[in-house]
């Protein structure tokens, strides 16, 4: 079976990310042959900095590396490395209707939002579908949010091989990732980099130490009970067994239970999680050499999975000599 994913390099991953995400990635790699990449020509529909662009790729592929990405099992790889994408999302483009990506929502609502968007936001589903349809890929693993290109993908498949008469690319199967209840911000909102309320885990300790802090509570003194739906009692809860939950949540209703003390066990054990993924990522940043080679290595074995797809999907389209 053939899981692949894609992740945009947008930089300093929170904890939100981390239960959403990232940590269900690093657990599919167990499942079958499993594809990641660091969508860098993704990015550029919205980064415009050539140093931070390379920046928040390279510190990405840090970040997966540090949540225990194996790349010796998983293939990692950065997009760009594959400039063959480029060339089936060309192909792909050729058979999208031009109806199918205006229907596309991630597309709407920027315009919407009044920004100013470029043809590169338009196509963005059919690179996606480029990406997906290079390995025949079985099953994509993505967020509530992506399931829309996915299915633009299924569409965009299934036009090129009744175009062409050739069953040249399979239709993949979405899955959507397990909903994790959202991880909430320190503000009691839901976390994410836009509202400024993340906690961020691989951030100085000093920073989540004031982070933690400031999670935003009421003012029910120490003796009252306490309501266990809070943004402090879920986020604690990210970090505590089923019994330790029913027990904390048992007495906080019962009151008697200071919020001071929970924030300063909440980041005792926050710290305690990530302490090993923190280690690990600072070996690997003084490693770039390696990390680089992980990513050489990535490319060169995506590529050996990618080729016969290419030559599959120009010789049904009559590219090159017979
Ligand atoms: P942000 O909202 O901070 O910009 P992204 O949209 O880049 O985060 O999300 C990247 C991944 O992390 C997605 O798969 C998303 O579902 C997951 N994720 C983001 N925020 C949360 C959250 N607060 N709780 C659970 N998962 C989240
Ligand atoms: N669009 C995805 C996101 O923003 C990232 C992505 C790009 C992707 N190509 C993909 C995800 C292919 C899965 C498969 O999260």
């Amino acid at each position: 079976m053939r899981i692949l994913s894609g992740i945009q390099p947008s930089g300093e991953p929170h904890i939100g990310n981390y239960f959403g995400a990232m940590r269900q990635h690093v657990a599919l790699q167990d499942r079958g042959d499993a594809i990641f990449f660091l969508a860098d020509y993704h990015s550029m529909t919205t980064i415009r900095n050539a140093d931070e662009r390379r920046r928040f790729t390279h510190e990405l592929a840090l970040d997966y590396l540090a949540c225990g990405l194996d790349p010796k099992r998983a293939v990692l790889y950065r997009q760009s490395d594959l400039p063959e994408l480029c060339e089936l999302a060309w192909i792909l483009t050729t058979v999208t209707p031009m109806g199918l990506l205006e229907r596309a929502t991630s597309y709407k609502d920027k315009i919407a939002a009044g920004a100013a968007v470029n043809h590169g936001l338009f196509a963005y589903p059919v690179l996606m579908a480029a990406d997906i349809l290079i390995y025949n890929a079985d099953i994509v693993p993505v967020g509530q949010d992506q399931k829309q290109h996915l299915e633009m993908t299924r569409d965009i498949a299934g036009a090129f091989n009744h175009t062409y008469g050739r069953e040249v690319f399979k239709l993949p199967e979405p899955q959507i990732l397990e909903e994790v209840a959202v991880v909430p911000g320190t503000d009691g909102r839901k976390m994410s980099k836009s509202y400024g309320n993340t906690i961020r885990m691989f951030a100085p300790e000093g920073e989540i130490k004031k982070a933690v802090m400031g999670i935003v509570t009421d003012s029910t003194p120490v003796e009252a009970p306490k309501d266990t739906a809070s943004a402090l009692f879920q986020l604690w809860s990210l970090f505590a067994s089923p019994a330790e939950r029913e027990a904390l949540f048992a007495r906080a209703k019962q009151g008697g239970v200071g919020y001071g003390e929970i924030k300063k066990d909440l980041l005792a054990r926050l710290l305690a999680h990530f302490a090993p993924l923190r280690e690990r990522r600072a070996a690997l940043a003084r490693r770039a050499g390696d990390v680089e080679d992980a990513l050489a290595d990535g490319a060169r074995r995506a590529r050996e999975l990618a080729r016969p797809t290419l030559e599959a999907a120009r010789d049904a389209a009559g590219l090159g000599p017979r």
